[in-house]
């Protein structure tokens, strides 16, 4: 067995053997998903928690829906709704919770390192799907996927991200992910959005669209995080669409046959056009969406196969 994390935290601690185990299980999911064959019995017994702090439309659907597939019982605990608006403490609410003993918990937090710190409290398998600026590891894993479906490999390729660099977790996961794959990495962006230190991530570094998009086979583009900016950092957003929004004129200086991915919620008309966005030819979001199902049943499997393998070995201990 190659994957035997017992959480899935960031991308940071995997091997790349670990990451193709987990991609490659996720394309026979995706594939199986096409021909519409359930897997209701790999988490047949298991219960699944999602705790979303923070909203979420694709990455709450689509965790929910995979455990679905598989079988596990899902609940969606509201936290708009729960004691956390009470003042009950993370900590708190994770210990109350995993006195319920659920088997997989699924956590989005705005604070980097949440995630992290309440994998040391709880005794089942955690997902971060996704902790502040940190790292967003299922995002990078299905961005990962849907690449090798498109391009038919997920390494030598030369990959540009765009965008609101600074505030985005997916961009720091794809950034060890692509590396990790031996990909070239390119991050553009105004400096206002380019974290300090970028060009020691193993990266170039480009201000400018033109020079930065120049051959490469793939850009992904990023959301303005206008939630975690307390003040200017761009300009207006008609200029930092005109400078940074990717449109057909820009496009232009990539390979002929490069891809468009957006993780979304897209912002039309201010990092994307919509007509590229809509472009069947170019654009990949969709399959983003559709390989998110899969990333998210594979991640899970492998979790739950490696929970079910250390409680065996506990039994055997106490006997
Ligand atoms: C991303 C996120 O939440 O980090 N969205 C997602 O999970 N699909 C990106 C974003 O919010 O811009």
């Amino acid at each position: 067995m190659t994957f035997r994390a017992n959480h899935l935290l960031g991308i940071e601690p995997l091997r790349p053997d670990e990451i193709t185990a987990l991609i490659d299980l996720a394309d026979r999911y995706a594939n199986d998903n096409r021909a519409g064959h359930a897997h209701k019995d790999v988490l047949t017994g298991m219960t699944q928690i999602n705790m979303f702090f923070e909203n979420s439309t694709r990455t709450q659907a689509s965790f929910e829906l995979a455990g679905k597939r598989l079988g596990a019982d899902v609940m969606n605990m509201g936290m708009a709704q729960s004691s956390v608006k009470k003042g009950e403490t993370l900590i708190d609410t994770a210990l109350t919770l995993n006195a319920m003993h659920p088997d997989l918990l699924v956590v989005r937090h705005p604070n980097s390192g949440a995630v992290d710190l309440l994998a040391q409290k709880v005794n089942c398998a955690v997902l971060n799907a996704g902790d502040g600026r940190h790292e967003h590891p299922t995002q990078a894993l299905l961005d990962g996927l849907t690449i090798r479906r498109a391009k038919g490999r997920l390494h030598r390729l030369s990959i540009a991200i765009c965008g609101d660099i600074l505030h985005s977790r997916v961009a720091r996961s794809n950034i060890m992910l692509l590396g990790k794959m031996e990909n070239r990495v390119r991050l553009i962006a105004p400096p206002t959005l380019m974290p300090a230190g970028a060009a020691d991530l193993g990266v170039e570094v480009f201000e400018d669209m033109e020079k930065g998009l120049k051959d490469v086979d793939v850009v992904m583009m990023l959301r303005l995080q206008k939630e975690r900016m307390d003040g200017g950092f761009v300009p207006s957003m008609r200029e930092y669409y005109h400078r940074y929004g990717l449109d057909a004129a820009k496009l232009a200086h990539a390979k002929p046959d490069a891809i468009v991915m957006h993780p979304g919620p897209m912002n039309r008309g201010i990092e994307i056009d919509g007509s590229i966005a809509d472009d069947i030819n170019r654009s990949v979001i969709q399959t983003q969406v559709e390989m998110g199902v899969a990333v998210r049943m594979a991640a899970m499997d492998l979790l739950a196969q490696n929970l079910r393998a250390r409680r065996k070995e506990n039994q055997s201990v106490m006997a």
